[in-house]
């Protein structure tokens, strides 16, 4: 299995270490599982010495690998537009990934600020549509620096695009017995938020099995804070997807725990795996970024490439040490390094693995 690293900026490189960790300890138990890891380091500093984060052949490069982990880009010398599309934008895009997979869930042992919650009331996956949309990238500023500038962005829905995230949906509401909640904007947005309510009809009369329900965005984050346990598999646009699972991640305890794949079903060009979160410049360099996320994407890797009982082990493995409380990072209010919470995570993980060899 050739896995490509792109560490990028931040807290991207500690996180990513960690993932690596991860995968290296699964493969040492799985012994059909044969790793053939390397590191690309496209981040700031290339983008400072060559004026861009990925080099102009970076597609073809990464297109040899069956899988990709990022960890994050982002910082302060390059500016954020350029550096996200140059790298991230451009691998979902040119990968054709246009699926944006982002469970939602609660962990046992983890905290939401929703008073009397628990794990069983939030449990969602997000499906978000990841190559076109509000982030196509197509716009125009008119008449720059001065007093008549007007900035266009394009919003690009196309049948063929709307259609297949859907699909994508309702197969996956369909397999794990979920309801499913599409969310879009069709009052307002009178031409795109149209086409995706219509399709949305159109392809629910093919799968009358499952519950299916209509949200404008807005009611959707009101009902995800009031009543989370209603949602099963989340459909989203680019942007509302985004903006929502931010909002899922405050609900299931911080961006330590949003995880996240960007897939290309078809498997015509490999997918990436990272956690939702940034390069975090704030806590950068200091040992103390929660790695929970980023073990949880490298658990989401393991599921493509054929082992979904260790992306299952993963996440057993963080309730486990969440449980015990006693190593914690920062965020969760301990004092643990982003290594010591790794180890902890492993040492579970190896210890369940070791538990189901005997028996
Ligand atoms: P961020 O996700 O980097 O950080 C937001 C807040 O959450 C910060 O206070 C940070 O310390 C905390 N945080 C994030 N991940 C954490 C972790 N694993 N453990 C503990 N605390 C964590 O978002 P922000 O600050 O808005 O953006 C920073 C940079 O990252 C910007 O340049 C932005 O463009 C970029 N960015 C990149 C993304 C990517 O590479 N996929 C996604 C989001 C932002
Ligand atoms: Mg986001």
């Amino acid at each position: 299995m050739r896995i490509a690293l792109l560490p990028g900026d931040g807290i991207g490189p500690e996180v990513t270490a960690e993932a690596r960790r991860l995968l290296e300890a699964v493969a040492a138990i799985e012994s059909s599982l044969i790793l053939d890891i390397e590191t690309f380091e496209w981040n700031a500093e290339h983008f400072l010495r060559t004026g861009s984060t990925m080099p102009p052949d970076g597609l073809n490069t990464l297109g040899q690998f069956d899988a990709i982990f990022l960890g994050a880009v982002g910082d302060r010398r390059v500016p954020d537009h350029i550096a996200l599309r140059q790298l991230i934008f451009a691998i979902r895009q040119g990968f054709d990934q246009y699926v944006n997979l982002r469970p939602v869930r609660l962990l046992r042992g983890g905290h939401t600020p929703l008073a009397g919650r628990g794990p069983a009331d939030l449990n969602m996956i997000f499906v978000r549509e990841n190559c076109e949309g509000e982030y196509s990238g197509i716009g125009e500023t008119l008449n720059p620096g001065t007093a008549d500038e007007v900035a266009l962005q394009t919003s690009v829905f196309s049948r063929r695009g709307v259609e297949r995230i859907l699909r994508y949906a309702f197969e996956l509401a369909r397999s794990h017995a979920l309801p499913l909640q599409s969310v879009s904007k069709g009052n307002a947005l009178n031409y795109t938020g149209v086409l995706w309510d219509r399709i949305f009809v159109e392809v629910s009369a093919d799968y009358p099995d499952v519950e299916a329900t209509n949200l404008l965005v807005d009611a959707a984050a009101l009902h995800m804070v009031l009543h989370p346990e209603k949602f099963g598999v989340v459909v989203a646009s680019n942007l509302f997807g985004d903006i929502l699972t931010d909002l899922g991640a405050a609900l299931v305890g911080g961006l330590g725990f949003a995880a996240s794949a960007n897939l290309c079903p078809d498997k015509r060009f490999p997918s990436m795996f990272e956690p939702v979160h940034g390069s975090a410049p704030d806590i950068a360099g200091r040992g103390e970024a929660n790695p929970c996320a980023a073990l949880w994407a490298a658990g989401m890797l393991l599921t493509h490439v054929g082992y979904p009982m260790w992306e299952e082990a993963v996440i057993d493995a963080i309730e486990t040490v969440l449980v015990e409380g006693r190593v914690r990072t920062r965020d969760l209010g301990g004092d643990a390094s982003t290594s010591q919470m790794t180890d902890a995570v492993l040492g579970a993980l190896r210890a369940s693995a070791a538990r189901t060899a005997e028996s």
